[in-house]
């Protein structure tokens, strides 16, 4: 059976296949510490579970429109207006299955052949692939280790060409941690807006933000034809496996997608729109606590890590990331690239961590410190005595 060009221009999500390869030595008996996958540790809250058992019980399992329940766009719209000062409207809002499937379909919806995407480096591996399956041609802009990866718009204007189609900005950035400072966000969305590209900003880890508040670019004054906005509900509110997300986006864009969605997915599952209402529109105090308890471990893992010979690691500003350089171990032991580290630091450590290379870079390991604080202090220890055996 002969597959697509199209499918051929992908490959498996490098961060889902680490977690496969720990999970297989985990299962093999092995006593493997996780550090791979991008999720929070946390259970979802209880009330949002209940409001999901409460669908269940009224028997709120039939379709939905597929764009989801209008009382969802609009809790959605409300919500971004109070905690990011937006302003849109129902029409303007679709939910989709998880956030990554948003950005599918936006890509769909937006691109042609050849059309240019300009994504920075480091970039959440999935951006790449999704382009390039639309038939997008992605082009990286760097940003500096030394400024913390944080991306700035002068660097972003040296790549535009008449082809570019869509500047994609992940702040905070999965996986850096980098945050955009709202400053140079309105510089990025003055650039793109007056050269007629399309911003997308990936706002999945908006409320993650070590100093300063959450910030969404779509609530410039103006921006809103430029501007497509991705949310999910899977880190904000622990809900990776409900599988909620949104966009919020021009009305044609919107409606493009829902015509899309209602011959794929339709729409998301009908009682997990309930649950995202309740997360949405319930009390809210889960989130800060569980960034207070993401400050905490980060303000343990970073110093650790950069007292660890060899390892040298940025501050994050937000999100739940660490992603530390480790090149001084090339060279040494038959390692040669953040994959051959952390292939070594899994067999032989039993730490998983995500390579670099998923991520546009091949100096880095990824670290989610989403874990409990006893994993992190051994997984420390562990990857200390790593690093010294290869010193
Ligand atoms: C930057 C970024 N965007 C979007 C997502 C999508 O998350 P989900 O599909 O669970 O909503 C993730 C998940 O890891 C992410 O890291």
């Amino acid at each position: 059976m002969e597959l697509t060009q199209r499918i051929s221009n992908i490959s498996e999500s490098a961060t889902m296949a680490v977690t496969a390869e720990a999970g297989r030595l985990k299962a093999s008996g092995v006593d493997i510490i996780a550090f791979g996958a991008g999720e929070p540790d946390f259970p979802t809250p209880q009330n949002i579970k209940d409001a999901a058992i409460r669908a269940l019980n009224e028997n709120f399992t039939k379709y939905t429109p597929a764009g989801g329940i209008p009382e969802l766009r609009k809790a959605i719209c409300e919500w971004h207006r109070q905690q990011l000062g937006s302003n849109y409207e129902p029409a303007e809002c679709i939910t989709c299955v998880g956030g990554k499937h948003v950005i599918f379909n936006v890509m769909a919806a937006l691109i042609d052949d050849g059309d240019e995407v300009v994504l920075p480096i480091p970039y959440w591996v999935t951006f790449y692939d999704v382009v390039n399956y639309h038939g997008g041609k992605c082009v990286v802009v760097e940003t500096r280790e030394a400024e913390g990866f944080r991306l700035n718009a002068a660097d972003i204007e040296r790549v535009l060409t008449p082809r570019t189609k869509i500047v994609i900005v992940n702040s905070p950035n999965n996986p850096s941690g980098a945050v955009v400072p709202p400053e140079e966000f309105e510089k990025i969305y003055q650039l793109t807006s007056s050269r007629g590209v399309t911003l997308l900003s990936d706002e999945c880890y908006s409320h993650f933000v070590y100093e300063g508040k959450p910030f969404s670019v779509g609530s410039l004054p103006g921006s809103k034809p430029h501007v497509v906005v991705v949310g999910s509900l899977s880190k904000t509110y622990a809900m990776t496996g409900w599988r909620l997300g949104y966009a919020l986006a021009p009305k044609a864009l919107i409606a493009a997608i829902n015509k899309l969605q209602s011959h794929s997915t339709s729409n998301p599952t009908s009682i997990v729109q309930k649950a995202g209402m309740e997360a949405l529109t319930g009390p809210q105090d889960s989130v800060p606590q569980m960034l207070a308890e993401y400050r905490r471990r980060r303000d343990y893992v970073i110093p650790t890590l950069n007292s660890i010979p060899g390892i040298h690691c940025a501050q994050p500003g937000g999100a739940f990331y660490a992603y530390p350089n480790i090149s001084s171990f090339f060279g040494r032991h038959g390692i040669n690239s953040a994959m051959d580290f952390s292939s070594a630091l899994l067999h032989e450590a039993h730490v998983a961590v995500v390579p670099g290379e998923a991520f546009g870079t091949n100096e880095h390991i990824r670290i989610s410190y989403a874990a409990s604080m006893d994993d992190l202090e051994q997984g420390m220890e562990r990857i200390r005595k790593f690093a010294e055996s290869k010193a």
